[in-house]
């Protein structure tokens, strides 16, 4: 099994959208014995808390359903639990290496360079804008889900 963690900030907005897709993605594809997704944040604001009302409907609207997942934060326990630790953008990644165990197996990088295609290296934080940036977020992550697929079914033997 390869398991996959997204993060960002508050754990509500974008790693949650991510979450979302990526899992709908595997499960189209019948990967879900094979690969899984979780998400978490680097913050502890909103442990708990279900994503941003704007992030859940935005993805509804695409055929993601974000409801029943729950925000917590990141701990070292998840780098002996995940393959890939992927953060949505530098201040998080910052973040996690500090975070980060020495003897840690896998991979901790940045999502959306996944996407040699895409013209962002980082997910932009859509808290603080508006309706416009979420979904700029579900292109985005879109997109990098599909290519991480890809690298992942190449990398590994699945
Ligand atoms: P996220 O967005 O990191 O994509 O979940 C944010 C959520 C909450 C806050 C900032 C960003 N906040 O400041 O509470």
């Amino acid at each position: 099994m390869i398991k996959v963690l997204f993060v960002c900030l508050g754990n509500i907005c974008r790693s949650p959208t991510a979450h979302g897709v990526l899992e709908h993605i595997i499960n189209d594809k019948q990967l879900t014995h094979k690969i899984s997704v979780d998400s978490a944040g680097t913050g502890d604001w909103h442990i708990n808390a279900m994503p941003d009302t704007r992030a859940t409907e935005a993805a509804l609207k695409r055929g993601f359903d974000l409801t029943s997942l729950r925000a917590r934060q990141v701990t070292v326990a998840d780098f002996y639990e995940y393959d890939y630790i992927l953060a949505m953008d530098a201040e998080n990644l910052k973040n996690l290496k500090a975070l980060m165990p020495a003897d840690f197996k896998g991979e901790l990088s940045l999502f959306l360079p996944f996407d040699k295609t895409s013209r962002y290296s980082e997910v932009p934080d859509p808290y603080f804008g508006g309706e416009d940036g979420f979904e700029e977020v579900l292109d985005l992550v879109t997109a990098a889900s599909h290519a991480l697929l890809n690298h992942i079914t190449h990398q590994h033997i699945l």
